[in-house]
């Protein structure tokens, strides 16, 4: 089973510091993800200078996608990103239209979503899935468990690469082991730590030692 991906989400309010963190961790992470917050408050120019500090790294822009998907698509291409994020209630010609302007989409599930809308994606030929516990939801009270790993098997045997998110720090990552997770995407587990690069490297120590290199 190869050893899942580690994303950093860069989920700051502001760009020096997101450039600031990208810069310190970038080289340990495996794919750099432009997080929603970010490009709320900044817009693509985020994506671009991303790009321009590592020109052959994945970037995934988390533009959450409801609508306009290829135009969205479009801009965020133009601007550097290899992927981007739709949210999981947007439209099918939605995804597939932004799925048409960008190398892949993601879809990321919150709220409610069926598996028979799973299928739906996979039949739009949309294979990346991105399985959250959102901070809200954190916030309130929640928290990762069983309930969650059965959703994640049941993704990845429809046949979806699924990536799992939301509140993660290292200790996280051993309740799927043996499961063949695509990628952890980590924000504030690396982002807030005192030592931002000590956290990446511990991740992906960790990651090694349940999956092997
Ligand atoms: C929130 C997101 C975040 O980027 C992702 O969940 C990582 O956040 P954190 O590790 O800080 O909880 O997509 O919608």
């Amino acid at each position: 089973m190869s050893k899942p991906n580690l994303q950093i989400a860069l989920d700051h309010s502001d760009l020096p510091s997101a450039l600031k963190d990208v810069k310190n961790v970038g080289d340990i992470v495996d794919i750099l993800e432009v997080g929603t917050i970010l490009l709320l408050q900044v817009g693509d120019e985020a994506v671009k200078c991303v790009r321009a500090m590592y020109p052959n790294k994945k970037i995934v822009a988390d533009t959450k996608c409801a609508d306009a998907g290829g135009t969205v698509a479009e801009n965020v291409r133009k601007a550097g990103a290899d992927w981007m994020t739709c949210i999981c209630s947007a439209t099918i010609p939605t995804m597939k239209a932004a799925n048409n302007e960008i190398d892949e989409i993601q879809i990321e599930l919150y709220g409610d979503w069926t598996y028979e809308h799973a299928q739906q994606w996979l039949d739009a030929g949309i294979s990346q899935a991105i399985y959250h516990q959102s901070r809200d939801a954190l916030l309130a009270g929640e928290t990762w468990g069983e309930k969650d790993l059965k959703r994640v098997q049941k993704l990845i045997e429809m046949g979806f690469r699924v990536s799992v998110t939301g509140g993660l720090d290292v200790d996280t990552l051993k309740l799927f082991k043996g499961m063949p997770i695509y990628t952890f995407i980590s924000g504030r587990g690396i982002t807030a730590a005192k030592n931002p690069r000590l956290a990446a490297e511990q991740f992906q120590k960790e990651l090694i030692r349940l999956w092997g290199e």
